[in-house]
This record gives structure tokens, C-alpha cells and sequence, in this order.
């Protein structure tokens, strides 16, 4: 396991004038939720997610070796256009990781970023894209130091990806991501995402995730305002230890594949983020009128044709219909049939686990 002086370098053997990096990374969906940090981005509690395959930002970064200078030499391009308004975010990111990358002031970079999703589909691009910027910066920093190792460079990388946004260090490397310190799961740490080390049953294998866009708009309430909210909350303290034992029940139920008390555990984490949210001061609500049709056909269906299909929500009110492959055509049907009029233009992307960020 690395500590944080491990992310120190203390020298490069090589150096480099110019070059260009290109990597893709994925979305994540956490079953157990990260809601509620400490200062530097440390979670207030462990969780896990399912890597998801098709909704990536691709970011290129292509790098000039300048006179070190006092700030940060940097353009931001979204699908080769200028935009401005991503730079704050980005500028904030490499303000809080320089002490790990001590030559991001001595290159210009270009940073050329886009989404396999649509803009503005309410799906956050905060963890595909933090991490494609990451790994492309850990791509530059294993150019200057060819000697580092490959876990080195993943763990990193995540570690990096987590100062950008915390969700995002879930998105590097794995199909199914731990992040916080949990005393059963080793290896798991505050600091970064680690892949999950235990059995994962084949009942998961090409498990599929899709993704019912019911509201596109902006988000009313920012994740990063919602996790404030959970200093002082009145519940705190009792979600922070349920997120704990929830993590024990999946690695029970990672092993014997059991999909009943997988779809417990899962849709009672979605509900438990929305009633942190409805249960802060102020309180608010994410979810939208179709959002709960959705859960009343997913609960009906269920019971009705006993086909293990259950969901899980992020902080918005899209919903994210999770089942086994084995039944994909099935739910696909009564998703079409059942579902598509709920989502806002009939819209829906299929998605299913994947495996992380890769090179290009
Ligand atoms: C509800 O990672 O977006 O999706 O660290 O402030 O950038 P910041 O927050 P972010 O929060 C994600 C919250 C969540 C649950 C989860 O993904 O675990």
C-alpha cells in the first residue's frame, strides 16, 4: 500500500521538450455510496462501484516544455473548441495536485477533452474526465520516470483522479472499485481506488447498467455542496457505519451471487443517499416525479416476473436499471415497453461493467 509521501517525487531521470498523450476513462455507478468527505477529499465513509464500459471522456493532453513559470500555462478544449468555463475546475485540480506532479508549471499544455455521452444528459462527466486527466498526467510523469512501476502508476493515477473529484479515483482500473479504508477489505485505503480483491460470481460477469435519462438539467444542488451537508447532519454517524456493514454484505454476496440480497443492499444505499439529501439543512430533493414511476414498475415488474432488475441512483434524478446479462433481453424489452416514456426524450443510454481507462 503507498502513503501519500510516496506520491512525492523526489527526481526525474529523464526529461522531455514536447509530446502528446491520449487516454480514455470511464463513468463509475456506486452501490455503496460516497456521500460526506473530510478536508483533502478523504471520504467520511468506504465505497464501492461497478466500472461502467461506454460512457467515457476521452482527453488528450499534448505538452511544450516551458521557462517554469508562476501559474499554471494551460488551454481547455471541449471536442476542439475553446471552454472557458471548465478551466476554474481545472485550474483548481492542478493547484491541488503540483506538490505530486512538481513539473506542471514547467509545460504548456493543451487539454482537448470530450464526452461518448451526450452534454447534458445529467450524467456527470466529473469522473471520467478527472480520471482521463489523470492518467494522461501520470503518462507524462512516467516518461520523465521510466522506472516506476505499473501498480505505482494506477495508484497514483487514482490518487490523483480523487483530488479532482472523489468519485473519480473509482474510474483508473477494475471492474468493481473499492475506495475508503474498510477493516475487512485489504488493501482498501482513503487515498485511492483499489480493484476489489475478493471473488466476484459469475452472476456478475458483463453485469449491465442502463441508464434512463430523466431529467437533463443542471443539477439544482452540486455533489461537492451535498457532502458539506453531511457535517453536522443529524444522521451522519449511522450512515457512515451502514456503508460499512453494507461493504461486509456485498463481499458475501460478490461470493455466492446472491442477486435478491444484492438488490437489498443496492437500492437501499440509492434511497439512503436521497434521504441524507431530504434530512440535511437545507434539505432538498434530487428525484423527480418519473424517477419514482420508474422505481414503482422496476418493484412491480420484479415481483411480478421475479426477474432480478433493480436500480440505483446518483445525486440527480436519472436512474440506473442494474440486472445480469442473462436476462438482458428481457429488461430491455420491458424497459422499452415499460420505462422509455418516463425518460425525457425517450432517452436511454445501455451500458454494462467495464474495466477501466485505457491507453489510445
Ligand atoms: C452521489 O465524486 O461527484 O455520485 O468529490 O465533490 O467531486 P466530489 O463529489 P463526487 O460525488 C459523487 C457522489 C455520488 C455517489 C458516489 O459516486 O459514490
Amino acid at each position: 500500500m503507498f502513503s501519500i509521501n510516496d506520491f512525492i517525487p523526489s527526481f526525474y531521470s529523464n526529461t522531455l521538450e514536447s509530446g502528446q498523450f491520449q487516454w480514455t476513462a470511464p463513468s463509475n455507478i456506486a452501490l455503496v455510496k460516497y456521500w460526506g468527505k473530510k478536508e483533502n477529499q478523504i471520504p467520511a465513509n468506504p465505497s464501492v462501484s461497478f466500472t461502467l464500459n461506454n460512457c467515457m471522456t476521452n482527453t488528450k493532453v499534448a505538452f511544450t516544455k516551458i521557462q517554469k513559470q508562476d501559474n499554471f500555462s494551460f488551454d481547455l478544449l471541449f471536442e476542439g473548441k475553446p471552454k472557458e468555463e471548465f478551466k476554474p475546475k481545472i485550474q483548481k485540480f492542478l493547484e491541488r495536485i503540483e506538490v505530486y506532479l512538481p513539473f506542471l508549471k514547467e509545460y504548456h499544455f493543451t487539454i482537448d477533452t470530450e464526452n461518448t455521452f451526450p452534454h447534458s444528459s445529467g450524467i456527470a462527466s466529473s469522473a471520467s474526465g478527472m480520471a482521463a486527466l489523470a492518467m494522461n498526467l501520470m503518462s507524462l510523469e512516467k516518461a520523465l520516470r521510466p522506472e516506476m512501476t505499473e501498480d505505482y502508476f494506477y495508484q497514483k493515477a487514482s490518487f490523483l483522479a480523487r483530488l479532482g473529484s472523489g468519485s473519480a479515483c473509482r474510474s483508473v482500473k477494475g471492474q468493481v472499485v473499492v475506495w475508503g479504508h474498510q477493516a475487512n477489505i485489504l488493501g482498501s485505503t482513503d487515498l485511492y481506488g483499489v480493484e476489489y480483491p475478493y471473488t466476484i460470481h459469475d452472476n456478475f460477469n458483463h453485469f449491465q447498467d442502463t441508464i434512463l435519462l430523466v431529467d437533463k438539467g443542471e443539477k439544482q444542488v452540486s455533489s461537492t455542496l451535498g457532502h458539506d451537508l453531511m457535517h453536522n447532519h443529524p444522521y451522519a454517524e449511522q450512515r457512515f457505519a451502514q456503508a460499512h456493514d453494507n461493504l461486509d454484505k456485498l463481499r458475501a454476496i460478490f461470493e455466492n451471487g446472491n442477486l435478491d440480497e444484492f438488490i437489498k443492499v443496492v437500492e437501499s444505499e440509492a434511497l439512503t443517499l436521497h434521504a441524507m439529501m431530504m434530512t440535511s439543512m437545507p434539505y432538498f430533493i434530487l428525484m423527480k416525479p418519473n424517477t419514482l414511476q420508474i422505481i414503482n414498475a422496476i418493484w412491480k415488474y420484479r415481483s411480478e416476473t421475479q426477474i432480478p432488475v433493480c436500480f440505483t441512483l446518483d445525486a440527480g434524478a436519472n436512474v440506473h436499471v442494474l440486472y445480469p446479462n442473462s436476462v438482458k433481453d428481457k429488461v430491455l424489452q420491458f424497459i422499452q415497453d415499460e420505462l422509455v416514456g418516463y425518460c425525457q426524450n425517450a432517452q436511454y443510454i445501455c451500458d454494462q461493467i467495464g474495466i477501466g481507462a485505457m491507453q489510445l
